[in-house]
């Protein structure tokens, strides 16, 4: 379990994490979102007290995470891939961190496996994704409850991806709180249960994947009919919003698909589709965080160099 509460950070002119409430449960995958420079990383190091806060405070397990005397087994941390000694093997990497913090060199060979690095690890010289498996493993260690990683998909290859995917199902399902950041929507669409996402440092919202995707513009049921003119009206008077996209296709808001087709029945329209459309993760997340984005493309094409 994180908790936070009033959580604030300034750097200079730049107020990175703005009194920010909120609590990752334990038994689920929770995703982090916000557009670059909302603050994720920077709350992220305020939770692992790597950063003080300027007010508010975090606990981790009902405690500040520098009081515990054995952190790695509250909680294990991916911050940024290639964090480690460059001329160091992973298995030398991962045994310095086991044996400063008591856990055993058994465990070292056991997480190596379970990241897929087995083989690999006595050598140096790592790609970004086989980073991204050691810092996996490092925040393993110590078998903590608690697990935060900041963009770990960052480099994976798609065998990878998968395997992050379902280690960390896996590992909530277990029971430990897991909290992670990412900017790959669909990604985060398949792995997470709730979200958390601020904007500029603000809690923009704290809910569940599928409160999320339900509620807000984007959904909506389509229907083909070759009468849709008479079945729009009818549709219409009852209090729906019918949007006619061809003569014979309407797309429809603020009426479920089993009433569309229950008055359809009923009055003998017959219907050539009757579709729900559920808006992606992506849609709902543009829409939320549009106004607290910092860095957006301009539109339009870029213009020859030198003109
Ligand atoms: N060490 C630092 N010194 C000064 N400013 C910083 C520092 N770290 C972060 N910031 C600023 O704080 C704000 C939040 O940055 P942060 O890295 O937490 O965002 P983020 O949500 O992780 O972004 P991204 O998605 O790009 O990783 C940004 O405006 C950033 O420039
Ligand atoms: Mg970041």
């Amino acid at each position: 379990m994180i908790e936070a509460t009033g959580l604030s950070k300034r750097y200079g002119a730049t107020l990175a994490v703005d009194k920010l409430s909120f609590s990752v449960p334990p038994g689920q995958v929770t995703g982090f979102l916000g557009p670059n420079g909302a603050g994720k990383s920077t709350t992220m190091r305020l939770i692992l007290g790597l950063d003080a806060p300027a007010s508010g405070a975090v606990t981790v397990n009902g405690r500040p995470y520098t009081s515990y005397q054995r952190p790695l087994f509250e909680a294990g941390a991916l911050l940024e891939a290639k964090t480690f000694h460059g001329g160091r093997s992973a298995y030398n990497h991962l045994l310095c961190l086991a044996l400063s913090n008591g856990i055993s060199r058994g465990r070292v060979g056991k997480v190596l496996d379970l990241v897929g690095l087995g083989a690999a690890a006595r050598a140096g010289g790592f790609s970004l994704g086989m980073s991204q498996r050691l810092g996996i493993a490092a925040a393993l260690l110590g078998d903590p409850p608690v697990l935060m990683l900041d963009e770990p998909v960052n480099g994976l290859d798609p065998e990878g991806v998968i395997w992050i995917r379902t280690l960390l199902k896996a590992l909530a399902a277990e029971g430990r709180t897991v909290f992670l950041s990412s900017h790959l929507m669909s990604e985060m669409s398949l792995t997470a249960d709730r979200l958390i996402i601020i904007g500029r440092g603000r809690l923009i919202a704290q809910t569940t994947m599928a409160d999320f995707l339900d509620t807000g513009s984007g959904s909506f049921v389509r229907v083909r009919s070759p009468q849709a003119g008479p079945l729009a009206a009818m549709l219409t008077t009852r209090g729906a919003t019918v949007t006619r996209q061809d003569a014979g296709t309407l797309s429809i808001t603020g009426a479920a698909s089993e009433d569309i087709g229950e008055i359809a029945r009923l009055n003998g329209f017959t219907l050539a589709e009757l579709s729900v459309h559920q808006a992606t993760l992506e849609d709902r997340y543009l829409e939320l965080t549009r106004d607290a984005a910092d860095y957006q493309a301009a539109e339009g094409t870029l213009a020859p160099a030198g003109k």
